[in-house]
């Protein structure tokens, strides 16, 4: 995890520091720190707590240098604290140092240098590559720090700076992002693209094994055996508001808000000119390359593991492939059966979560075919896969994730579509009126966040209680998993998901007088089996609220308050369904005054396994 960020050029390092530090919250947020060149020292300043208290720290003393690194920290190795704040520097304090990742090898490392001599102030695993920086520079910084890079084993992210090279950043990463922004007279370093939006839009994006010497005016990169490397410079098209909170209170609810358009813009590239079938055919797959596909393997974490399981749901009822779905740190260490006949399927918003990265390459190294779904263009997952198709979901910053997982659903729906149109699996006239639905899809998100007054108001009242259960059965199961995993998440409610009719195996025991249970009951098929688990519920006191398709005048007498979605095809009713209960989870976070878009202890891109 961690955001690093990097300036060298005529204007004050600290300001774009500070400024881009802010951007990179998301990333972690448990300490923060930076090191600015300062009249021939490298000084360093940091401090525990969000950047804000570093920010109290140096008011009217900030630091002043033209060249800088910086670093906001999601602890992995050593307890959130100032000493384990990054930037760390060597004993002479030559050279800082800003590490987004894991130094594997730090212990064997750490003892080498402390026989040397070197004294460590930290319980970091960065801290070891300021001392070996040191260790090994025999004058020349470049070639110094390519012999550190020779030592060091694990995954990074790194930017040094070096008191005796005062106009040189020297940045590399390894199976983490790093971007390179160019400016005019100034050129910019930063873990990713939000950091630098507001000074530049011309990138370097850099890839693993590349290093880069980053002077005011020149940026030279070659890859790990030192040949030069012609890199395109990358045009960043996002709009810089686009990454703002624009009004809102919370990014969360922003991102919420922002389903129908995020929908919109993911369905309509994808769709054929008459409407009845979906283009996909960038992925330009046969059906005889399909038909060498023998099973899917669908591998994401958290919110995209959610997307994942509706995924599954959507290819084996429209397709016929069998699929089965991985939670990436299990699948990674499970010796999974894959061969030339399996494809894998990963989702991930960021593009950058370690462990479903991990399980891609494991599963291509297996000589799985390989598919990517996220939402971060040139990101590390959509760069080692063998294809990739965008969520166009815009940049998301709340660490709870909304409109990434509601536009997953999607690119699940229209490629499970595409994959039916090829093998012929559903007639032309069921893929057409599916595609219909797809498209009443936006405005009908839209409508599900008219009105939010009810969901307030149960906000408001069962806000404080510290047990809630969500039950289910088939996609309404899939769709409840994620609603409680939203209202963990932000609120810090206990919540569980349960299939419904696995209630009476155990979990009946907890639905005791006043319990909040949510209850999804969407799905035709399963309908009147998901009732009788209410009525279970409801027999022990539990205080039900139902979530029903418009026209479903049933369910409400048997439930507390129901909150009613526009009728779709019931395949898309989790898109719909899915809203409310991020609102549900929202408003109970206000009610409890959590930090919503920072939720404790967690962070939007989990780049350490
Ligand atoms: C973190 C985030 C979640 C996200 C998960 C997977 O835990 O807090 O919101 O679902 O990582 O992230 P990815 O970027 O791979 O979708």
């Amino acid at each position: 995890m961690c955001g690093i960020v990097g300036y060298v050029g005529d204007n004050e390092a600290t300001q774009f520091l500070l400024d881009g530090l802010a951007k990179l919250e998301y990333r972690g947020y448990d300490s923060a720190g930076i090191a600015v060149g300062e009249n021939g020292t490298i000084r360093v300043e940091k401090s525990v707590g969000r950047l804000s208290a570093l920010r109290d720290k140096i008011a009217g003393n900030e630091p002043h240098g033209h060249i800088g690194i910086g670093h906001t920290r999601w602890a992995t190795h050593g307890r959130p604290s100032d000493l384990n704040a990054h930037p760390h520097t060597d004993c002479s304090g030559d050279f800082a140092v800003v590490h987004n990742g894991i130094i594997e090898n730090y212990l064997s490392l750490k003892e080498e240098l402390i026989e040397k001599g070197h004294q460590f102030r930290s319980e970091t695993d960065t801290e070891v590559v300021a001392h070996l920086l040191e260790e090994v520079y025999e004058g020349d910084f470049e070639a110094a720090v390519r012999e550190v890079l020779r030592r060091i084993e694990g995954s990074y992210s790194l930017v040094f700076m070096s008191r005796r090279d005062p106009d040189t950043l020297i940045c590399t990463k390894q199976d983490n992002p790093l971007v390179i922004g160019l400016g005019d007279g100034e050129n910019f370093i930063a873990s990713d693209i939000p950091a630098i939006i507001n000074r530049t839009r011309r990138t370097y994006i850099l890839n693993d094994g590349e290093l880069a010497v980053v002077k005011k005016d020149s940026v030279w990169i070659t890859n790990r055996s030192g040949e030069p490397v012609t890199k395109k410079v990358f045009e960043v098209k996002w709009n810089a508001e686009a990454a703002e909170k624009g009004g809102y209170e919370h990014f969360m609810l922003k991102e919420i808000y922002e389903q129908p358009k995020a929908v919109r813009a993911t369905i309509s590239p994808r769709m054929a000119k008459d409407g009845r079938s979906v283009a996909m055919d960038d992925l330009g797959w046969s059906k005889e390359f399909l038909s060498s596909i023998h099973k899917i393997d669908i591998v994401a974490c958290g919110t995209a593991y959610h997307a994942g399981l509706v995924a599954k749901y959507y290819i084996e009822k429209l397709v016929r492939i069998p699929v089965e779905c991985d939670i990436a740190s299990e699948y990674r260490y499970r010796d999974p059966i894959v061969d030339e006949h399996t494809m894998i399927i990963v989702f991930s918003q960021s593009g950058e979560t370690s462990d479903t990265l991990a399980a891609l390459k494991e599963a291509k190294r297996r000589g799985a075919k390989s598919l990517a779904i996220t939402n971060v263009v040139g990101s590390s997952i959509a760069r080692e896969s063998d294809q990739v198709i965008y969520t166009w979901a815009g940049p998301e910053i709340a660490v709870a994730s909304t409109k990434a997982y509601t536009t997953q659903l999607i690119l699940a729906f229209m490629l499970s579509l595409y994959m039916a149109q090829i093998l012929e699996t559903q007639t032309e006239a069921r893929i057409a009126e599916l595609c219909s639905a797809l498209q009443r899809l936006p405005g009908q998100v839209g409508e599900t966040i008219e009105d939010v007054e009810p969901i307030k108001t149960f906000a408001k009242k069962y806000g404080f209680n510290e047990d809630v259960f969500y039950i289910g059965r088939s996609l309404d199961y899939d769709v409840s998993l994620e609603g409680a995993l939203k209202l963990k998440e932000v609120s810090y409610i206990h919540a569980e998901a349960y299939a419904a009719g696995e209630l009476k195996h155990g979990t009946l025991a907890l639905i005791v007088e006043g319990v909040p249970v949510i209850a999804i009951a969407t799905q035709k098929s399963v309908y009147e089996k998901t009732l009788s688990n209410i009525k279970e519920v409801k027999a022990r006191d539990a205080v039900v609220i139902g979530i029903a398709a418009e026209g479903d005048n049933e369910l409400e007498k048997y439930v507390d308050h129901v909150i009613k979605v526009p009728v779709t095809d019931e395949l898309l009713i989790p898109v719909l369904a899915v809203v409310p209960l991020q609102l549900i989870a929202y408003y109970a976070a206000i009610t409890r005054g959590c930090d919503v878009d920072k939720p404790r202890n967690l962070a939007k891109s989990v780049t350490v396994e």
